[in-house]
């Protein structure tokens, strides 16, 4: 490893952020603990344009750790809803009250105490320790294992533990000395990979030698700059298909609130049916009959109740997401009821299309269900 890269390295990035970092972000120069950790949940998994828009609108409904302590976690997945990812929201909301409770509302400064709380991993209690309380501390999210591997010329799989370790160990070395240098460092860091050294179109292979490190990369040295990092071979992730239940009286549709450890744990979505591993060939059920379509969908003891107010049934969408790791097909199923049936002691609850936004909702059934309260018997409401 060159040591003279070790000792120009956070300098050398500094000044690159001075002239072509990201500037003037909202959760930037800001050292409350409770706003950078806020940023740096809502960051993880969502593009910086839409955190531009969705961070204040987060702060303003719960501006202290506190208010977020003390809030309905329904409240808490409504005002994520759109983001994805939904257990950041329900970890925020679990670590906010550890904060509270275990730590007199005060966030710790230590990054090995920041990571004993939910929701924070080692790189993020590394962001938020570095950001607010200007440890020094490495970072070390997928951005920087790739400009780290390039740097150092590593040719491992970076999912394995020991190369892990080994880069964990650079993060530390590279860190610069003053600790006032912790933030902007870090953030010249989280820059420098989302916007030059990226994963398929760095600037160094843009035709302008314009890197302040393309003398000392090992991976440009070598000319294998997008093969680095390489990463583990990764299966094609497993689909999946179910049946939905879209139950209609009137203005009112039926919500189901999702269990806490299913996938949109907290949410509210349409009754469903358990989820099916695709296999090759015609997906979903054919046509159901009623009876059939209720049994998949809603609790054995309310079907002869049900069936009786049960009027139309159609097929209708059959809707695609993709999660990280799956991919679900949901079969939508369209019944009309003759009264709103009551559904005593469940999680289930007729709510008014005009009250959805106050319901936290998977985004595809969001987009479902808002398609629905702009049509009303057929006709386009204007
Ligand atoms: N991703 C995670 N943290 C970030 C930050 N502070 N700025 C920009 N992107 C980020």
């Amino acid at each position: 490893m060159s040591k003279a890269l070790i000792s120009t390295f956070s300098g050398t990035l500094i000044a690159w952020h001075q002239l072509d970092g990201r500037q003037g972000l909202p959760w930037q120069g800001v050292r409350d603990p409770y706003a950078v950790w806020v940023s740096e949940i809502m960051l993880q998994q969502t593009q910086v344009a839409t955190v531009l828009e969705r961070y204040p609108r987060f702060m303003k409904r719960f501006p202290t750790v506190k208010k977020l302590a003390a809030a309905p976690v329904d409240d808490v997945l409504a005002e994520w809803a759109g983001l994805g990812y939904y257990s950041r929201a329900r970890n925020l909301h679990v670590c906010a009250k550890q904060v509270v409770e275990q730590f007199s509302g005060i966030y710790p400064s230590d990054p090995l105490l920041l990571e004993q709380l939910k929701g924070i991993g080692r790189s993020t209690a590394g962001a938020i320790a570095a950001f607010a309380f200007h440890v020094r501390t490495p970072i070390l999210d997928a951005n920087v294992k790739r400009i780290l591997a390039r740097l150092f010329g590593i040719e491992e799989a970076i999912g394995e533990k020991k190369v892990s370790d080994r880069l964990w160990s650079l993060a530390q070395d590279l860190l610069p000395l003053n600790p006032k240098d912790m933030p902007i460092y870090t953030q010249a860091l989280m820059d420098f990979g989302a916007t030059w050294c990226t994963s398929r179109k760095p600037v160094c292979l843009s035709g302008v030698q314009k890197c302040p490190f393309s003398k000392e990369c090992q991976a440009n040295l070598s000319n294998q700059v997008l093969s680095i990092p390489r990463k583990a071979v990764k299966a094609k992730s497993p689909e999946f298909d179910c049946d939905m239940l879209l139950m209609r009286y009137q203005d009112l549709v039926l919500l189901q609130k999702r269990s806490d450890k299913a996938i949109w744990g907290g949410l509210w979505s349409l009754p469903e049916s358990a989820w099916r591993a695709k296999t090759d060939g015609e997906m979903g059920t054919p046509n159901l009959t009623p009876k059939e379509l209720l049994q998949l969908t809603l609790p054995e003891e309310h079907l002869p109740l049900l069936l009786k107010h049960c009027k139309a049934v159609s097929c209708g969408d059959r809707i695609k997401h993709v999660f990280t790791h799956r991919r679900l097909w949901m079969k939508i199923w369209h019944v009309n009821a003759l009264t709103a049936i009551e559904f005593p002691n469940t999680n289930l609850r007729w709510v008014s299309l005009r009250q959805l936004g106050q319901y936290g909702l998977p985004q595809p059934i969001k987009v479902l269900l808002l398609g629905l309260s702009l049509v009303r018997d057929g006709e386009l409401k204007n």
